[in-house]
C-alpha cells in the first residue's frame, strides 16, 4: 500500500519524506489555504520540488469549462501533478477529458459505491473516499473501501483507491487489510504507525541489561 502525506505543509512533508517511505502528497483547498504567505500554485510547486511520487492539486471551478482551464495550469507546475477534481458530473466529464488526453486525476469527495464506478469508467488515476467524514456522520467509512475494492476488482477497474479522510492508526491498518491501493494521513498518523509500548519498554531493557552486562 503507498502512503501518502495529506498536507500542504512543507516541514510536514519534508520530515515525512526523511522516513523514506514517503509515496505522494495530497492537498485540498482547505489545507493550503491554511498555510500563511504562499499563493496556491507557488505552494504545489514547492511540495514538487521535495516529492516525486504523485502530488494531488485540486481545482476550485465547480463548472466544467473552469476545471479544465485551471487543470492545463495546474499540470504546467510539474510533470507529477494529478488534478484533484469533485465527483460531479462537471467533474465526471473533466476526469474524462483529463484522461484522454493522458493527464492523471484524483477524484475526490467520494462517500458512495457509485461515485466509485463512475469515476473509474472516466479513467481516473486515483479515488478518494473520505472514510472519517463518514463515520462523523455515522456511517461506516471501512465499508465502503470494502465494496469499493469489489467493485474495482470485479470488473478489473485500474483506478487506484486513496483511502482519504484517515485520522488514526485502525483506520490505517483496515485500509490495508482491505486492499486500499493508497492511504492518505496527515504526519501524525504516519509517525504513530510505528508506536508501541512493549516496543518502548522491550528497547529500554536491551539496553539496560546491555550496560549492566559490559559496563564502562
Ligand atoms: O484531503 C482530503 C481528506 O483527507 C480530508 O481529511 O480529515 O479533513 O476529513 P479530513
Amino acid at each position: 500500500m503507498d502512503l501518502y502525506i495529506d498536507t500542504a505543509n512543507l516541514d510536514e512533508i519534508k520530515e515525512a519524506a526523511a522516513l523514506g517511505i514517503l509515496d505522494g502528497v495530497t492537498t485540498n483547498p482547505s489545507l493550503i489555504a491554511k498555510e500563511k504567505g504562499v499563493t496556491y500554485h507557488a505552494r504545489l510547486k514547492q511540495i514538487c520540488e521535495v516529492v516525486s511520487g504523485p502530488v494531488s492539486g485540486e481545482v476550485i471551478s465547480t463548472d466544467y469549462a473552469g476545471m479544465m482551464k485551471e487543470a492545463a495550469e495546474l499540470i504546467k507546475i510539474a510533470p507529477n501533478i494529478v488534478v484533484k477534481l469533485p465527483t460531479t458530473i462537471d467533474g465526471l466529464k473533466a476526469c474524462k477529458a483529463l484522461s484522454d488526453q493522458g493527464t492523471k486525476t484524483n477524484m475526490t469527495l467520494v462517500f458512495q459505491p457509485l461515485q466509485a464506478l463512475m469515476v473509474a469508467k472516466a479513467g481516473a488515476f486515483l479515488v478518494s473516499p473520505f472514510i472519517g467524514r463518514l463515520d462523523d456522520v455515522a456511517e461506516d467509512g471501512m465499508d465502503l473501501i470494502h465494496r469499493m475494492r469489489q467493485i474495482y476488482d470485479n470488473y478489473g477497474f485500474r483506478t487506484k483507491i486513496l483511502a482519504a479522510s484517515i485520522r488514526h492508526n485502525k483506520h490505517l491498518v483496515d485500509c490495508a487489510l482491505a486492499g486500499s491501493d493508497v492511504a492518505t494521513m496527515p504526519l501524525s498518523v504516519i509517525k504513530t504507525a510505528l508506536n508501541h509500548p512493549l516496543t518502548d519498554s522491550g528497547l529500554k531493557k536491551f539496553v539496560e541489561d546491555y550496560k549492566k552486562a559490559f559496563p564502562g
